[in-house]
């Protein structure tokens, strides 16, 4: 069990279900109070309540991370309800897939809004908050396309790999201030995103991951749980690449 993550407030995005439902859930289980976060408000606030009914310290905020409106919102919330912001999760992240010459602006342009300039909101949103309490933990879902590349995902490797550069620059910026950012590169994880994937194109997959099975949410959760605990202090600016050794 991860340590020292009592009385700390974290915003999970995308925390309605999946990757970030894990990740919501291990938070809480290790003590944080955990804002989930979510596009889809019912589902968060289902998600949410079942965390409270289990007895853990949790708040449902919708908020679509493509408007700085609604992470401004998201944000302000969190503090009215908490006081203080320690760990953002940048969770939330869609796919519009399609092969370079025929994916379409608008495929293009939504997957940047989101798995982009979703967490450039999400980070400038927080980054005064945890300055001022000269500690914090910004942890943002990468995703192994965006080391690799994958065939049929331009936008979202790209998207993906920007996140990294982002995570780089923003660790270097705001490191004297006790805030840490890094990023979690999963490989395949079994979630709904990776549900539409054929039996032939699993199996395929399987042949390249020398573990031998996909992740589960909670192999993610857990790696994202340890760099939001002091455990992880001296860690910045890194990528935690967590696939099974589909990617070394
Ligand atoms: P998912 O599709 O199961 O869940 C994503 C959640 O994000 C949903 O609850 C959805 O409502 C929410 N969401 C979507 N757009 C949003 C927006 N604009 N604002 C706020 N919330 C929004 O996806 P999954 O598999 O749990 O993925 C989570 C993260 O992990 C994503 O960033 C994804 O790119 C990344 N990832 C997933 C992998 C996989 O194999 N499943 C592999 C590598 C990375």
């Amino acid at each position: 069990m991860i340590t020292g993550l009592e009385g700390k407030v974290a915003i999970v995005t995308g925390g309605a279900r999946g990757i970030g439902l894990a990740i919501a859930t291990v938070l809480a289980d290790c003590g944080a109070s955990v804002v989930v976060s979510d596009v889809n408000r019912e589902m968060a606030e289902q998600e949410s309540a079942k965390l409270v009914s289990k007895g853990r310290q949790s708040i449902a905020v919708s908020a679509n991370i493509a408007s700085a409106e609604d992470v401004k919102n998201l944000v302000a919330t969190t503090v009215s309800h908490w006081g203080r912001v320690d760990i953002l999760v940048n969770n939330a992240g869609i796919t519009r897939d399609g092969l370079l010459m025929r994916m379409k602006e608008e495929d293009w342009d939504a997957v940047i809004s989101v798995n982009l300039k979703g967490v450039f909101h999400c980070m400038k949103a927080v980054v005064p908050i945890m300055a001022k309490q000269r500690s914090g933990k910004i942890i943002s879902i990468s995703s192994i396309a965006g080391a690799m590349g994958n065939a049929g995902q331009a936008n979202y490797g790209a998207s993906k790999a920007a996140v990294i550069g982002l995570t780089k620059t923003v660790a270097r910026e705001y490191a004297s201030r006790g805030i840490t950012v890094n990023a979690v590169a999963p490989g395949f994880i079994d979630t709904a995103m990776t549900a539409p994937l054929s039996a032939d194109i699993k199996e395929t997959l399987l042949k390249e991951i020398p573990l031998a099975r996909l992740g589960t949410p909670e192999d993610i959760a857990n790696t994202v749980a340890f760099l939001a605990s002091n455990q992880a202090d001296y860690i910045t600016g890194q990528v935690f690449h967590v696939n099974g050794g589909m990617y070394m």
